[in-house]
């Protein structure tokens, strides 16, 4: 039964969601999208109305990047709607009734070159669409409607998201039964990200709920890897002998269907999150640790 201590999940039947709800201590409500749907404002009223709850962390998005990208500057696509139209709604809604967490991405930011990561958790998002992956300017524009008219609310941004439980989405598992199948694609060996560890991501979402603090947060590694260098250090530890191709980022993108949906330097730093939540992140190389130990 819910109660005003209940948090309400969007998106919970899907990956990171559905890994937050078996780490969370907090009650947890998870409504499908048939009961909660993010682009029907009545469907969501409906269900707000009848169960009562003093926390809201939004999982629901449209996460298809190569889909996403197909969709570029059609504001009647599903990304729009779900990441931009979708996030509108949700803070009118819960505006100052219900404290709302909004899960972002790393992909709001360019990952250029020119502006290159890990970023900061007040470093400037991408100001032109053109410049991130549509998937990336969705999320960017659901964030910015958050920021200028959300009430109580916080953003947690996440980047290559990794769980301690199986779940196909998951990269590092990805990698593992694709080296076991001898169906491992070339690995970059230029692109940098950082990880997020969801159990260190559970962690952070349940300081929010308990503190209630506005802001934008980040959950990650707190040092950079490549691809390629996380293939390694997992199949060394887990004696693995399939061989990893390398290849330049620039070589595979020259030839992509949709080049911009790739993000060469991004991922996100911890520094801020982790004074003000008083909170540990660990670096990509204990995550891997922490996964074979689990
Ligand atoms: N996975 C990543 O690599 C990654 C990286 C960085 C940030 N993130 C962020 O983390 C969050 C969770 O991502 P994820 O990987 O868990 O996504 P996911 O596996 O694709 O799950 C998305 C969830 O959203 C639900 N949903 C979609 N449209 C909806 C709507 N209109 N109303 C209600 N629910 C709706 C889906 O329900 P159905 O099952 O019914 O479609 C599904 O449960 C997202 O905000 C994403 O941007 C993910």
């Amino acid at each position: 039964m819910a109660n005003s201590k209940t948090v309400i999940i969007t998106g919970g039947g899907g990956f990171v969601g559905s890994q937050y709800f078996q780490h969370s201590n907090h009650q947890i409500l998870a409504p499908g999208r048939n009961e909660c749907d993010l682009n029907r404002p009545d469907s969501l009223k409906n269900y707000l109305n009848n169960h009562h709850c003093q926390t809201l962390i939004n999982f629901a998005a449209f996460t298809d990047m190569d889909d996403a990208e197909q969709q570029r500057n059609d504001k009647n696509g599903s990304a729009w709607q779900i990441n931009v139209e979708g996030v509108h709604y949700l803070t009118d809604i819960c505006r100052d009734k219900i404290y709302l967490i909004h899960i972002s991405t790393d992909a709001v930011f360019p990952g250029s070159k020119l502006d290159p990561g890990p970023y900061g958790e007040i470093h400037p998002t991408a100001t032109e669409s053109d410049t991130v992956s549509w998937y990336g300017w969705t999320k960017n524009q659901g964030e910015k409607l958050l920021l200028k008219n959300g009430k109580r609310c916080s953003i947690v941004r996440i980047a290559w998201p990794v769980g301690d439980k199986p779940h196909p989405k998951d990269y590092l598992q990805k990698l593992i039964s694709r080296a076991k199948t001898n169906q491992l694609p070339p690995l970059f060996t230029n692109q940098y990200l950082t990880l997020s560890f969801i159990p260190e991501v559970a962690a952070v979402l349940d300081v929010l709920i308990e503190r209630q603090l506005s802001g934008i947060f980040h959950a990650s590694s707190k040092n950079s890897c490549t691809p390629y260098q996380v293939a390694q250090s997992l199949f060394k530890r887990l004696h693995l002998s399939q061989p990893i191709s390398p290849i330049k980022f620039e070589d595979f993108v020259a030839k992509a269907q949709f080049p911009k949906r790739y993000h060469q330097f991004s991922g996100l730093k911890v520094a801020s999150t982790t004074k003000k939540l008083n909170l540990h992140f660990s670096t990509w190389q204990q995550i891997i640790t922490k996964l074979i130990n689990s």
